[in-house]
Formats: structure tokens, C-alpha cells, sequence
């Protein structure tokens, strides 16, 4: 049985001041709320308050990005090791990233490598673009970045690792996958690259998140399916009924 998990990835939204307004109205409600790992993700200047507020509760706080790195002359990068004395976890990969800053698989994996090393929880995040959805690459798509996003590290490791499937058009659209294309992706097409990397009985203690427009409304029906294990949220996680509905909707 794996744990379902949910995500709120804040995205670049929300101040400091801002974080500690919204953490405080939320996370009491969360903190009611077991049998589902729960995790925050604001911004990198508000992480700090957030760590602090954070303590001694059941939830855990998430970094955006990091660089691969330990140290050294990278103007406006935080290392692994910057984040991992405030966070548990790590969003990599994001199509965010992807598509504005430059990540490719490449520098995923090397980021994965990187929050194996430091500790952290990574949360990795594959999918296609509108065009590539729309010409049928859906699954070349998906199963490459798993494959090479995912590559080379322990298998002690690997079933920390949490994937999210977050098809680039659905993300901040309102238009979210349907429930059943998602429960395809996620067991037809990137199970089994985790089973060929890890072998099939870790293959299956690994969450596959499902991202993009996930709402209080279809929250239920995404986890509904057999191999969507919880979601990656962006605007509903700034709300803070309809992120704790989806937590809770993930918990049953
Ligand atoms: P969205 O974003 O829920 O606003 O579509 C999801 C994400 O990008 O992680």
C-alpha cells in the first residue's frame, strides 16, 4: 500500500508576509487530517518562515528547485544543502523549469542524484507539451524524461522518490486530464519505466502523482484510479478550503 501524498506548489506566489498569513490559516486544518503525507512549497525567500512555522507538525515543506551543486559560483542558486536545512523535500523538473530556465532531463537527474546525496525527498515532475499530446508522443514523451530523469541512483533511494504527472496543458489551464487518461499514463506508461529501472516490487512503492488543474471537484475521481497515488496542486494550494478538500479527498 503506498501513502498517498499531496503537494501544494505555490509557484511565484505569495510574500513572506503573505506565507505566514496563508500557513497560518492552513495548517491546523491539515494538521487534522492523517493517512496522507502532506508537503508546502513556497517560495524560496519565504521557505525560512515557513520552516519555522512548520515544526513540529505533520507538515512537510518543499523547496521549488535547487541547483545540483554543493557550493561555489552559481549567482542566484541554492545548494542542496541550503535547502536541506530547511526542507524534507524538492520539486524537480517542474515544466515551469522546463520551459523557461532551461532544464533538461539532463540536469534533472543531476539534481536527483544531488537530493539523494542531501537527503531530500525529491518530487519529479514529467509531461508533454500541448503539440506533443496533440501528435500522439504523449507516451515517448513521458517515458523518456522518466527514464533519464531517473537513472543511476541507489534502489534504496528510488522508493523515496514521488513522480508527478503533470501534462503541460492541463497545468493552470482549468482544463484538467481526464481521470482515466491519467490513470493510462501513469500505469501504462511510467510504472513500468520505474519497473525496468528499479525492478518491479519498488516500482510499486513509488507514488505517481497526478498535476494540472486539480480542484476540490475532481480531486476524488483522480484518486479514485489505482495508480494515481495523490497530486501535485497549484492554484487550488493557495486557497486554503480547497486545499485542505483535496488533502482530505486524498486521505480516504
Ligand atoms: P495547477 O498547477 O494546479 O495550477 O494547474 C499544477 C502545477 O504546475 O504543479
Amino acid at each position: 500500500m503506498r501513502t498517498s501524498f499531496v503537494a501544494g506548489n505555490w509557484k511565484m506566489n505569495k510574500t513572506i508576509a503573505e506565507t505566514q498569513e496563508l500557513l497560518s490559516a492552513m495548517v491546523g486544518k491539515l494538521e487534522e487530517i492523517s493517512g496522507v503525507e502532506k508537503v508546502v512549497c513556497p517560495p524560496f525567500i519565504a521557505l525560512s518562515k515557513a520552516a519555522e512555522m512548520l515544526k513540529g507538525t505533520s507538515v512537510g515543506l518543499g523547496a521549488q528547485n535547487m541547483h545540483w551543486e554543493e557550493k561555489g559560483a552559481f549567482t542566484g542558486e541554492s545548494a542542496p544543502g541550503m535547502v536541506k536545512e530547511l526542507c524534507g523535500y524538492v520539486i524537480l523538473g517542474h515544466s515551469e523549469r522546463r520551459a523557461y530556465f532551461g532544464e533538461t532531463d539532463e540536469t534533472v537527474n543531476k539534481k536527483l542524484i544531488a537530493a539523494e546525496k542531501a537527503g531530500l525527498t525529491p518530487i519529479v515532475c514529467v509531461g508533454e507539451t500541448l503539440a506533443q499530446y496533440e501528435a500522439g508522443e504523449t507516451s515517448q514523451v513521458v517515458t523518456s524524461q522518466t527514464r533519464l530523469g531517473l537513472q543511476g541512483v541507489s534502489s534504496e533511494f528510488a522508493s523515496r522518490i514521488v513522480v508527478a504527472y503533470e501534462p503541460v496543458w492541463a497545468i493552470g489551464t482549468g482544463k484538467a486530464s481526464s481521470a482515466e487518461n491519467a490513470q493510462a499514463v501513469h500505469g501504462e506508461m511510467i510504472r513500468p519505466v520505474l519497473t525496468e529501472l528499479f525492478g518491479a516490487e519498488i516500482a510499486q512503492t513509488i507514488r505517481i502523482l497526478y498535476g494540472g488543474s486539480v480542484t476540490s471537484a475532481n480531486a476524488a475521481e483522480f484518486f479514485s484510479q489505482v495508480d494515481i497515488d495523490g497530486a501535485l496542486v497549484g492554484g487550488a494550494s493557495l486557497k486554503v478550503d480547497d486545499f485542505t478538500a483535496i488533502v482530505k479527498a486524498a486521505a480516504k
